[in-house]
């Protein structure tokens, strides 16, 4: 049995992605975490197996205390809890906004790129391209520092940047991403002549045999 009790992250830079969640999860309980891009459910998940710590709360799994697990208890615990990864090939150290310049890279003259200097024109582009995917206030942040919806809007970004003429396949718009001010999947693919398809939704189950079915 899993449960959370008053469990609050906050990072470094302010931001609160879980405020006081509690609840509890039987065995062969399944459980649907749904919610808005950016709304904490990785977060959540990752305190779960503490791949962080939480600022505050209490994370109980099989009455063992997951936030005081010592090593060899967390190496326990974790193995009972399977993740899966969302990966947007991103460069993860790297500003979003230098992420999104690097649609340009086709554009730009082999010198220039090497050593990072993208002219104003692009530079308003990469901007106008992340308010069309309604990220524009994170264009400072490391890319790491995003969501995974939030990543995937940078690779959206980074894609319309490159201008291309055929359709991309976007294997996954999180079905939670809100219409407004976020571009709307039908908006963004009405706007750009370009197909985009989607599903998304975090899920886990807990059970003594657990299948490795975490996504976020
Ligand atoms: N290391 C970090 N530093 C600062 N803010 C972060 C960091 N990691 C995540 N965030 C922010 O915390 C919030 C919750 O992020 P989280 O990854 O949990 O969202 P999510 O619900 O999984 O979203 P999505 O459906 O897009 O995957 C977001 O606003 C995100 O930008
Ligand atoms: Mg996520």
């Amino acid at each position: 049995m899993l449960q959370i009790k008053n469990l609050t992250k906050v990072f470094p830079d302010g931001t609160v992605a879980l405020r006081d969640v509690s609840f509890e999860v039987q065995d062969g309980e399944f459980l649907a975490i749904i919610g808005l891009s950016g709304s904490g459910k990785s977060t959540l998940l990752r305190c779960i197996n503490r791949l962080i710590d939480p600022t505050s709360g209490t994370i109980l799994w099989d009455g063992v205390d997951v936030t005081a697990a010592n090593s060899a208890e967390l190496r326990q615990i974790r193995r009972q809890i399977g993740m899966i990864f969302q990966h947007f090939n991103l460069v993860r150290r790297s500003s979003v906004m230098t992420n999104v310049l690097a649609g340009r890279l086709g554009y730009v003259h082999p010198f220039w790129s090497l050593i990072g200097r993208f002219s104003a024109d692009d530079r308003r582009r990469a901007v106008a391209a992340l308010e069309r995917v309604g990220i524009e206030d994170k264009a400072d942040n490391r890319a790491d520092q995003l969501s995974g919806g939030q990543q995937q809007r940078v690779g959206i970004a980074r894609a319309l940047m490159q201008e291309p003429r055929c359709s991309w396949p976007t294997s996954r718009w999180p079905a939670s991403t809100p219409c407004s001010p976020t571009p709307s999947c039908a908006t963004l693919n009405s706007s750009t002549s370009k197909t985009a398809s989607c599903a998304a939704c975090t899920s886990w189950t807990s059970s003594t045999a657990m299948p490795p079915g975490l996504s976020g």
